[in-house]
């Protein structure tokens, strides 16, 4: 009796598994068959071995060694399937201005659509300018003087504030988040201080949170519906109604109105929010994070702002913010803050591809086609970590990119000079238009921290750069620091 109701009950099993493999087998073998084959001038075709998914998974557990393996084994230019979509990587500096010549061919705007879609609840419309123009006139010339002095003057506002004789204790990227959120905020949207400090500590706490969550939505791993980005909208919003914010927003503000466009432009500012301050805050830790914990770099920075210091003292004893003529004078700084970038920027430039098209490619010697649909990708930090390129690229060297007699560094790769050795800001027609503004900041930020404060870095906690926001800008650390400080000193900079 029991063997005979195993017997019924093992070939129902078998009937059942039977049932479910068949359509299953169907629909995979279906879609081996339907998979692309790589074509004529092609880049080498990477599809994995799981239907739609491809090569996702191995992405995602670590992009930049998953990309220099298969740059070994391809070449520098290959199509990876991932998503039920393929992508072309360029993946070597020498062919960046090739791309640039084909970009009638290709749409920033098409490629990073969804995800802002996604994370900021923008839908792409074909009647909206991307506002380039407008950055450009406030970014640039006069506009960025006159930006860059406001936003000075609210810096040194908010330091004032922080000013303490006694240690403090506190964290240094929520040290750096203190010092540039205020000032980026109300240079922006807040010109006028509506918001107190306790509306600037939510407004601050909301962005974090925001910031943080970036990478999940943009992948649609996490919802995008955050309360932390209501109220960051709300509060945009009413300060724009109020027309509280810099002439650079109203004007953008302006044209949503013209075009009936009201309800952009609480998560239009977010988005202008999002990409100034997310990877200059980012930059200003790391920055400091390398900089305090190299006893030369620290001596050789020290000196110069001294040196530029003491001069600007000699002509006016008063004087407190440097100007940007001055900056421009601290060339080791200026370094300091590139090779930070080059260590940790995980930057990609994106294009949808609009149309079959060819180009030439130095790198590979020949002509390469791309496929209409496809993305290509340009992920900068596979030439920023090029041992070809930079000489113990994963070193830490504030004088890398200049010569002993303080001049620009030429870099070569197999004795040919390479011209997009450090793209931390992009490149082409996405190139990032806030890039002068942003080191100004981080600078200003910078010169603060070591004129005003005495910093002692905890060695208990030491932050390394975390893998998961790869292709997300500059990346985050994985733990805060501890950092002590104090004042040192009570009154002007000039003694
Ligand atoms: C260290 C700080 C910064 C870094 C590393 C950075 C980096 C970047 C990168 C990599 C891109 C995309 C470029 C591409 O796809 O080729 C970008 C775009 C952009 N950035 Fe920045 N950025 C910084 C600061 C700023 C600041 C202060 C602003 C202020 C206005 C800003 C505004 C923008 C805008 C509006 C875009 C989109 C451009 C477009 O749609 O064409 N960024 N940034």
């Amino acid at each position: 009796m029991t063997s005979q109701f195993l017997r019924r009950y093992s070939m129902y099993n078998m009937i059942t598994l039977l049932l479910l493999l068949v359509p299953v087998s169907v629909v995979l073998l279906s879609l081996l068959k339907r998979r692309r084959k790589r074509k004529g001038n092609e880049p080498p075709l990477i599809k994995g071995w799981i239907p739609w998914i491809g090569c996702g998974l191995d992405f995602r557990r670590n992009a930049l060694r998953f990309l220099q393996n298969l740059q070994k084994k391809h070449g520098s230019i290959f199509t990876v399937a991932m998503g039920g979509r393929c992508f072309t990587f360029i993946t070597d500096a020498r062919d960046y201005s090739s791309i640039t010549k084909i970009s009638h061919k290709l749409s920033f705007k098409k490629a990073v659509g969804d995800v802002s879609g996604r994370v900021f609840h923008l839908k792409n419309h074909s009647d909206l300018p991307r506002g380039r123009e407008i950055f450009s006139e406030f970014l640039h010339g006069t506009g960025l003087a006159d930006l860059d002095s406001t936003s000075a003057r609210i810096m040194q506002e908010t330091i004032t504030k922080k000013i303490s004789i006694d240690w403090t204790q506190t964290g240094l990227l929520q040290l750096c988040h203190e010092i540039l959120f205020p000032s980026v905020f109300r240079t922006l949207f807040d010109q006028d201080g509506d918001c107190d400090d306790a509306a600037m500590s939510q407004a601050m706490r909301d962005f974090r949170h925001f910031d943080n969550m970036f990478v999940g939505m943009a992948l649609g791993t996490a919802s995008a519906k955050l309360e932390a980005a209501e109220r960051l909208w709300n509060t945009l919003n009413k300060l724009s109604e109020l027309g509280r914010g810099h002439d650079m927003i109203k004007r953008r503000d302006e044209v949503l109105r013209q075009k009936s466009y009201e309800s952009r432009i609480g998560k239009e500012a977010l988005s202008i929010l999002w990409a100034s301050l997310s990877n200059s805050v980012t930059t200003l830790f790391w920055a400091l994070h390398f900089v305090l914990r190299d006893p030369s770099a620290l001596r050789d920075i020290r000196n110069e702002i001294d040196t530029v210091r003491a001069n600007k003292c000699m002509d006016d004893s008063s004087s407190g913010d440097f100007t940007m003529k001055e900056l421009g004078q601290m060339r080791l700084l200026d370094c300091a803050i590139k090779e930070t970038m080059r260590l940790t920027s995980s930057s990609m430039s994106a294009r949808q591809i609009l149309d079959d098209v060819e180009f030439y490619a130095p790198s590979e010697k020949k002509i390469i086609r791309l496929r209409k649909d496809d993305v290509l990708l340009m992920p900068y930090q596979l030439t920023h970590s090029d041992p070809e390129i930079y000489e113990n690229p994963a070193e830490f060297r504030h004088d890398r990119f200049l010569t002993e007699a303080g001049a620009s560094k030429d870099f070569f790769k197999k004795c040919v000079k390479v011209h997009g050795y450090l793209k931390p800001f992009g490149d082409g027609p996405s190139l990032c238009p806030g890039r002068h503004w942003a080191q100004l900041m981080i600078k200003r930020a910078f010169i603060a921290m070591l004129e005003n404060f005495d910093i002692r870095l905890s060695d208990v906690s030491i932050s390394t750069p975390t893998i998961d926001r790869f292709g997300f800008g500059i990346l985050h650390p994985n733990v805060d620091e501890n950092v002590l400080l104090r004042t040192n000193r009570t009154d002007s900079y000039c003694t």
